[in-house]
């Protein structure tokens, strides 16, 4: 490693969020409902040059996991995300996001008259069209989302 080079420090106990899409931390660490203020040591790089995809963004958090619900809607903004669970400085389980074909309750349909938002019991449900670019059609309405609808709802 060169001088001009810096590397981002390990974490003990936590969970390092790897290769998200460079520019998508931000959203990353939003879905997380992260401040800043947990006094947690958490780092964040955005844009670092990459093997794998050229550039990436990373989100490092000390002393937190991550639920369910949480995983899924880093898989709509992260597509390539990869989850490392650390222990004792060890990676001890590494999980890769996946994006569901069918996507239920976890993004709303931005359609105003979508029966999914009128007080039916309709939960929200889309089909995955296309991963990149992000693409979602809804299964009551047929409107499509993009990713920036999605990037809204965060
Ligand atoms: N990491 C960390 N602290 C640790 C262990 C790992 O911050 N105590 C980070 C690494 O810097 C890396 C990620 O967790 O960003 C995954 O670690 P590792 O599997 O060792 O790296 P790679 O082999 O490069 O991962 P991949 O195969 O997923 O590219
Ligand atoms: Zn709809």
């Amino acid at each position: 490693m060169s001088e001009k080079e810096l590397r981002v420090s390990k974490i003990k106990d936590g969970t390092v969020i790897d290769h998200i899409s460079g520019g998508y931390a931000l959203d990353v660490v939003k879905i997380l409902g992260i401040t800043g203020r947990e006094k947690r040591v958490m780092t964040i790089a955005i844009n670092v040059p990459s093997k794998r995809f050229k550039v990436k963004d990373i989100v490092k958090i000390e002393g937190r996991a991550l639920n369910a619900r949480e995983v899924n809607r880093i898989a709509l903004v992260a597509p390539h995300a990869s989850i490392n669970i650390i222990r004792d400085y060890d990676v001890v389980e590494k999980l890769e996001v996946k994006l569901p074909k069918v996507i239920e309750a976890i993004i709303n349909c931005v359609n105003p008259a979508c029966i999914s938002n009128s007080n039916e019991p309709a939960v929200a449900k889309f089909y995955v069209e296309s991963e990149e670019p992000l693409l979602l059609k809804c299964h009551y309405c047929g409107y499509i989302l993009e990713k920036a609808d999605v990037l809204q709802q965060l």
